[in-house]
Formats: structure tokens, C-alpha cells, sequence
């Protein structure tokens, strides 16, 4: 079997999250990093880069390229996944195309490169319906939704029991920042992985038409000859 390493690309609330889990239940071996996870960590363990993070994602904005690149190439290093032989899945980094170029720099000499981009292509509408309904476990990362996958307790964490909370960045000033963000920053992105030859996209509104093409090309990823 070849290694995956995955990257999900997608707007916010297209279910990059989402899908990650569902990818993470069928292939066993395969394990995720999601750059705004580790931020909400950051966060809420109060870090000196939760406390900057904090005031960026309230307003919508990306945080600095460098720091980004630092904080989940220093992830990646920290958990030993820089080897030729591993197998990850990227949430949400890169998202600019300085992001992109400095990651393929720094994974190059580990012979570690990503090998496959997913593009998740959901309508606007549908992600807008989505988001007033999610709700989120900041240990985890954990994704519920009230209509979707709502918790099994009302308010709380089906593993730990903890509360689930709102993302403050889920209001309807910030979100459309958000999107518009990522609106102009995709376009080169896509490109830069269109040129090396591993870009994909899937498109659709629901995880029953999503989920089967994702995992057909990540099959395909592990035992291309
Ligand atoms: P980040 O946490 O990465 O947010 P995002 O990209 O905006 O994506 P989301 O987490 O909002 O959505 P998702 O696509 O994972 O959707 P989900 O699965 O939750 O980043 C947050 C912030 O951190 C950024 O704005 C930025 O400030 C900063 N940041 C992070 N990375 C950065 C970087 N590299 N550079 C600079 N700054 C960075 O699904 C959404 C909802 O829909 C959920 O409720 C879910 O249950 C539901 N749902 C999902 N799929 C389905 C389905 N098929 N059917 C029905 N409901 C569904």
C-alpha cells in the first residue's frame, strides 16, 4: 500500500471536519491534523499564540502564513509523521498558496510530500443552512450538528460528556468573511496543485454523494502502482 498524504481544501462549513472523521473510521492508519484545531487549543489552553489566534479568527481574518507553517510543520515534526513511509491527512493547511509553496519546501527533504488534494465543492446555501446548526467539542474537535449528527445528550460531548459550545466565529458577519477569504485565496492555491498533477474535486450537498468519491480516490491513492 502507498502512503496518502492527503490535503482537504474547502470553504468553511463544507465539511472538511466532517468528512476527515469519516475518512479517519474507514482507513485506520491514516491520522489528521486540522489547523483550526489546534488553534481552538491554543485557545483554550490560553497559549501566547491562542491569545493572537483568538483575536484573528474573531474577525474572520487568516492568521499570519509563518506562524500557521510553524505551528503544523512543528505538529507534523512533533508527532513523527515527516518519513517517507507515513500517512496524514491535512485539515485546513494549507489555505494560501505561500502556505502551500513553504509546506512542499519543508516536507521535499523527508520525502514526505502531499500526494493527493481534495477539493470539497458543496453550494453556498447549504453550508450557510449548516453552520447555524453546528456546534463543537474544542478538546476533539469534534463536529456535531443539530439536524445532521446531533449529540446523543443534548449540549454535550458524546465520548467525554463535556459541554459543546458555539464557535464564536460561526456568526453571520464573521462567517461571510470567511467565505469571502477563502473565495480569494482558493484560486491559486488550486492552480499550484493543478500544476504538480493532484488536485481532485468532489462535489455535492450531502455525505452520502461527498463521501463515496473521496474515498474511491483515496483508495485509488493507496494502491496506485
Ligand atoms: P477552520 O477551523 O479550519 O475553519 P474553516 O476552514 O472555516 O472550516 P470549518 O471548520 O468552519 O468547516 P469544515 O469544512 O470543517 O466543516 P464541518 O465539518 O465543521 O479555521 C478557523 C479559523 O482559523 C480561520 O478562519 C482562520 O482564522 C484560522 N486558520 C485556520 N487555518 C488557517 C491557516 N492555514 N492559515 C491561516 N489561518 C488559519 O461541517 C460544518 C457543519 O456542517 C457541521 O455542523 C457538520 O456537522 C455539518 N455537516 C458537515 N457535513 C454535512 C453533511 N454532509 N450533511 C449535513 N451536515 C453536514
Amino acid at each position: 500500500m502507498n502512503p496518502l498524504r492527503l490535503l482537504l481544501l474547502g470553504a468553511p462549513g463544507s465539511g472538511k471536519g466532517t468528512q476527515t472523521s469519516k475518512l479517519l473510521n474507514q482507513f485506520k492508519h491514516i491520522k489528521s491534523v486540522s489547523s483550526g484545531d489546534l488553534l481552538r487549543q491554543r485557545i483554550q489552553q490560553k497559549t501566547d499564540l491562542g491569545r493572537i489566534a483568538s483575536e484573528y479568527i474573531a474577525q474572520g481574518k487568516l492568521l499570519p502564513d509563518s506562524l500557521m507553517n510553524d505551528l503544523v510543520v512543528g505538529e507534523l515534526s512533533t508527532r513523527g509523521w515527516l518519513s517517507a513511509d507515513s500517512s496524514f491527512l491535512l485539515d485546513g493547511f494549507p489555505r494560501t498558496l505561500e502556505q502551500a509553496r513553504s509546506l512542499r519546501t519543508q516536507l521535499a527533504p523527508h520525502k514526505a510530500s502531499l500526494n493527493l488534494v481534495v477539493e470539497l465543492d458543496v453550494p453556498t446555501d447549504v453550508i450557510l443552512e449548516r453552520i447555524e446548526n453546528r456546534y463543537v467539542h474544542v478538546p476533539s474537535g469534534r463536529v456535531y450538528n443539530l439536524t445532521y449528527n446531533p449529540p446523543k445528550v443534548s449540549g454535550k460531548d458524546d465520548i467525554t460528556g463535556e459541554p459543546l459550545t458555539k464557535r464564536p466565529d460561526d456568526t453571520a458577519e464573521v462567517f461571510g468573511k470567511r467565505l469571502k477569504n477563502y473565495a480569494e485565496t482558493v484560486g491559486p492555491l488550486k492552480h499550484f496543485y493543478s500544476e504538480l498533477g493532484i488536485l481532485k474535486k468532489v462535489s455535492g450537498s450531502t455525505s452520502d454523494i461527498i463521501f463515496p468519491q473521496l474515498s474511491k480516490l483515496v483508495v485509488q491513492k493507496l494502491h496506485q502502482s
